[in-house]
């Protein structure tokens, strides 16, 4: 099977791996990639942006699928487009990636299926984001209605904060808060089969203790030691499959992956969001988990023939990482500093997917270039052992004031995490 991947970030490296490891896949191309996937696929200087572009692409690799990493191009219409030159693609239609697009379409579908999730009022002024705001009280969350990298959520008990933010965005989705550990589950769908992978958790707030602002995901663990056990095959009834049911009957039937991110509350399951992709950095620990093929996996889901795949399998083991971040993230990060150490961390068992990284040919040294810059994965028999090797290995890697948390899955390690 010959394959194109769409993206350049780490949760692309991850996909590019564990497709570049099965052994039915004879050509790997990227566009644009990095140059850690360059290690894996054959790179191509293609506009992931750009529809017509991509399916030109498409089709001169001649692929048998492309696999859609980010969202951005799945809501410019890339899918569309490769489906319309006649090739399967992994990835929802421009229509169907409203899920993500949109957090109003979103609570729409939601509603019309039944799926639980944080109630909401959107708002396009002052005087109705005001009124909303008081509606449910602090904590305050509040949602630009556009995509926006992670970033685009304000959660705070400032009133006068929460305000200035609604005021900064044209629509907004005000919603009740929801207390209780998050999960980000994902399945893999093709419209109407729904597989569930193993669920992870994903740390959005840039400090330890979860402080400081949300960004785009500063590490990720899975599995969840302190799940409850139904917990996949409830979320499946009432909330995967319901919402595959739903954008089929609205005829934009959702193929790829669905991400749900769930908070287990006291009343419940509810969702905060939907992703139209493999979040990122879940996917850097989901899939070095996953021992089943990925291609076959994924194609199936392109063509519509899940149902005659057999049951997933799992490695017996736990996977942590670590994201390493540039000065500055999630502000404006600094770039152009030089990498070193990957080699090293890597020696010691761990995988470094590269992000935010950009190769300099006239020193021949791997710089940054991005927000997050690296994220470092280490699987182990049980998290402790994982978290431990995850850290020893990003312990080798050197850039100039680079940030990182230090607690990633340290509560679960602890034993500290309840579901209410
Ligand atoms: P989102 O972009 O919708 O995933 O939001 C980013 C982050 O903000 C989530 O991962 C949560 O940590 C937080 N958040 C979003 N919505 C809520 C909510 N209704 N209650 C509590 N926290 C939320
Ligand atoms: N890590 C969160 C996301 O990918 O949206």
């Amino acid at each position: 099977m010959k394959i194109l991947v769409i993206g350049g970030g780490g949760r692309e490296h991850a996909i590019c791996r564990a497709l570049a490891s099965d052994t039915s896949v004879t050509a790997l191309f990227c566009a644009p990639g990095n140059p850690g996937i360059a290690a894996v696929a054959e790179l191509r200087a293609v506009d992931p942006l750009d529809p017509d572009a991509v399916a030109a692409l498409a089709v001169e690799v001649a692929a048998d699928l492309v696999v859609v990493g980010p969202e951005a191009p799945l809501v410019a219409g890339v899918g569309d487009a490769v489906r319309a030159a006649g090739i399967p693609v992994f990835g929802p239609s421009r229509a169907a990636a409203q899920l993500e697009g949109s957090k109003a379409f979103s609570k729409d579908v939601m509603a019309a299926a039944g799926v639980p999730t944080a109630e909401a009022f959107v708002c396009t002024t002052p005087e109705e984001a005001g009124r909303a705001l008081d509606a449910f009280g602090p904590p305050y969350v509040v949602k630009d209605d556009a995509l926006a990298a992670g970033k685009g959520v304000v959660v705070t008990t400032d009133r006068d904060a929460a305000l200035a933010h609604a005021n900064a965005c044209s629509r907004v989705v005000i919603e009740e808060f929801l207390d209780g550990p998050e999960v980000s589950l994902f399945a893999i769908t093709d419209g109407t089969i729904v597989v569930p992978l193993q669920p992870a958790q994903d740390f959005k707030r840039v400090d330890d203790d979860d402080t400081g602002p949300n960004t785009g995901g500063m590490g990720a663990y899975s599995p969840l030691p302190w799940a409850p056990d139904d917990l996949i095959d409830e979320v499946l009834e009432h909330v995967l499959q319901p919402t595959v049911d739903e954008l089929r009957r609205r005829g934009a039937p959702f193929v790829g992956l669905l991400y749900a991110g769930l908070a287990l509350t006291k009343r419940g399951v509810r969702v905060i969001e939907f992703n139209a992709r493999f979040g990122d950095p879940e996917a850097q620990v989901v899939l070095p988990l996953l021992s089943t093929p990925l291609a076959g996996l994924l194609h199936a889901a392109a063509v519509g023939t899940l149902g005659s795949i057999e049951r997933l399998r799992w490695r017996d083991a736990a996977a942590v990482t670590v994201v390493l971040a540039a000065a500055g993230y999630p502000g404006k990060p600094r770039g152009g500093d030089p990498i070193t150490g990957i080699e090293a961390a890597e020696a010691l068992g761990a995988v470094v997917y590269q992000a935010g990284t950009a190769y300099r040919a006239e020193t021949e040294t791997l710089v940054s270039s991005g927000g997050r810059v690296l994220a470092v994965t280490a699987l182990g028999d049980d998290l402790a052992a994982a978290r431990m090797s995850a850290y020893r290995a990003l312990a080798e890697i050197r850039l100039a004031d680079a940030h990182h948390r230090t607690d990633i899955a340290a509560r679960a390690v602890a034993g500290a995490i309840a579901v209410p």
